[in-house]
Order: structure tokens, then C-alpha cells, then sequence
């Protein structure tokens, strides 16, 4: 992994994930605050809620072979393994990461191996350092491949999402949450010089290349042959979970890790601003995207 970003991504996760799992828990993704995002719930709740929520609004009720795209500690992998009795594979592009989830795996007795050796063996987990963008898993091997907040880091959208529809089995379901800028194609229009520095500083503090619209992303994934598509703009039920993340950031002992973990955090954690202004002023949004393959 030669690339500047790819490195810089790797890096900012290898430093920041031990103390987000100290902090925050083992799901580096939003919570799901209800339909209206009004719903008073504990942060952790609302993390699983979310992924709860998807898998009802992505019409997913099993599945035996998942990938995970950009896995983090395996919080959805090793979530999704055991609620399915499934075999997965979580990938990430931060060596700390794949260590920890494997580590956790172990810890909560799923059985952790190479992928080719799972045989019959459910649940059955493996989480490897490997760019989503060039996997090396055999065409249509997986029945189910789930995508949580990973495709903003994604230099290529599409080869992202011709990767992901490579590996899936026909009749397959590929599920992502991502976070996008507003449409463009609406009355609001082109985005604004402020709107672009706006996320231009996020890119630069959370290592994304760019973002793009949701309907960005539909366009694409029908253009490589995704059936059954369907789109969902959930930013009203997560935002409320940058208020929470402030109020835990406050801590006099989270402060002290941000510090430790190092400039990559401290940077990041000067984002959570640009998070919630974004959101509230509109250009922020929390994207979904569901697909089939077949
Ligand atoms: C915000 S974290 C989300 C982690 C996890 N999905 C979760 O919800 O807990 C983003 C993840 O995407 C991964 N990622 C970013 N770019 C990637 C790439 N090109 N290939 C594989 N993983 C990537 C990072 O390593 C990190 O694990």
C-alpha cells in the first residue's frame, strides 16, 4: 500500500481506534435516533438500532457468507456473524484494526479463520488488511456484502462499487450506509464556495477524498447492473449522535487520550465541529444505498 492516502487512512485508524473503542465501543458508525432522530436512547443502542434498522430497510433476514467493506474492530462483522450464524470476512485497511477485531472475535469464542478453511463451520470470522478496491476474493463469493460509513474514504467510487458487485453471489444483497453531500440536481443547486471549503476541511481532517451525492452513487451502481436499487436518506435519525459524541468528548479523561492517541486524533476530533454544522446547515448527508445482484 503505496498510496499517500491509503496510507494516511490506515494511519489515522491504527492511531485513533483503541481509543475510540475505549470511549465510544467496538461500533465506529452512527446511531439511529427513530424515524424523526427524537428517540432518547443510549449511544450504543442506537448503534446497534442502526444497523437493525438497515438490515429491515435492506429487506436482509439471513445470510451465510458476508463481507464486510471497511470492517473497523469487526463491531457490524462479528454482530452480523452471530445474528446470522454466518461465515464473514471483515477488511480494513488498518493492521491495529484487523489485530483488535480478531482479538474480540476470540474473546467472544467465534470461531477466527482463513476464509478458505471455514468450511461448515458457523459462526466462522477472518478479518484481514486488504483494500477494498482490489480484493483478492473469487467473483460472486459472497451472499450478503454490508458497507458501514467506508465509502466516503473510497478514492474511487466506482471502482468500489464494481468491486463490491463483484464478489456478491447472484442473487445477492449488497447493503451501505455513507455518508454524502447534498444533491445537487435539486433548486439548491451547484454546491456553494463555502459548501466545498466546508467539506473540503473535513476531507483534509478525516482523510476522505471527496464525497459525493446519493443519488451520485445510484447512478453508479445501476450503471454496473445493481437490480432492485433503492435509496434512503437517513440524515434526520443519526445526527443526533454528534451531540452525544461531543458531551462524551468533554470528559477530562477523554480529552487526556485524545492527546495520547497522537495528531491524527486531535485533528479528527476537531472534525465533530464540521460534522454537526454540516448536518444542520444541510450539506451533510447520511446516505443509503440497497442493491441485488441478478
Ligand atoms: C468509520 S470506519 C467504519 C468501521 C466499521 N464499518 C464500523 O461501522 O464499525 C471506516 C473503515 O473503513 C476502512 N477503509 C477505508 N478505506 C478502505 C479501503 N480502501 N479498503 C478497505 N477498508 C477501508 C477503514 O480502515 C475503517 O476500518
Amino acid at each position: 500500500m503505496t498510496n499517500p492516502l491509503t496510507e494516511k487512512i490506515q494511519q489515522f485508524y491504527d492511531e485513533s481506534s483503541p481509543l475510540w473503542e475505549r470511549t465510544w465501543g467496538e461500533h465506529m458508525h452512527h446511531g439511529y435516533y427513530g424515524p424523526t432522530g427524537q428517540q432518547k436512547k443510549n449511544r450504543r443502542q442506537a448503534q446497534i438500532d442502526l444497523i437493525e434498522e438497515m438490515l429491515n430497510w435492506g429487506r436482509v433476514s439471513e445470510a451465510q457468507t458476508i463481507l464486510d467493506v471497511g470492517c473497523g474492530i469487526g463491531g457490524s462483522t462479528l454482530y452480523l456473524a452471530e445474528k446470522f450464524n454466518a461465515q464473514a470476512v471483515g477488511i480494513t485497511l488498518s493492521p491495529v484494526q484487523a489485530k483488535r477485531a480478531g482479538d474480540r472475535a476470540q474473546e467472544k469464542g467465534v470461531t477466527l479463520q482463513a476464509f478458505e478453511n471455514f468450511g461448515d463451520v458457523r459462526p466462522a470470522v477472518q478479518f484481514q488488511v486488504t483494500d477494498a478496491l482490489n480484493t483478492p476474493f473469487p467473483d460472486n463469493s459472497f451472499d450478503f456484502v454490508w458497507s458501514m460509513e467506508s465509502g466516503e474514504h473510497m478514492p474511487d467510487k466506482l471502482a468500489f462499487l464494481q468491486e463490491c458487485y463483484r464478489v456478491l453471489k447472484p442473487g445477492g444483497t449488497f447493503l451501505m450506509a455513507t455518508w454524502c453531500h447534498r444533491p445537487t440536481h435539486t433548486l439548491a443547486g451547484p454546491l456553494t464556495s463555502s459548501e466545498e471549503r466546508h467539506l473540503k476541511r473535513l476531507y483534509q481532517l478525516y482523510h476522505l477524498p471527496y464525497v459525493i451525492s446519493l443519488s451520485g452513487y445510484g447512478t453508479l451502481a445501476e450503471s454496473i447492473g445493481f437490480t432492485d436499487l433503492e435509496l434512503a436518506d437517513w440524515s434526520r435519525q443519526v445526527e443526533f449522535f454528534w451531540q452525544d459524541v461531543v458531551q462524551s468528548a468533554l470528559d477530562p479523561a477523554v480529552i487526556a487520550g485524545i492527546f495520547e492517541a497522537g495528531m491524527q486524533t486531535i485533528r479528527g476530533t476537531a472534525a465533530i465541529a464540521l460534522m454537526t454544522t454540516g448536518f444542520s446547515r444541510g450539506l451533510i448527508r447520511y446516505g443509503l444505498l440497497r442493491g441485488s445482484k441478478g
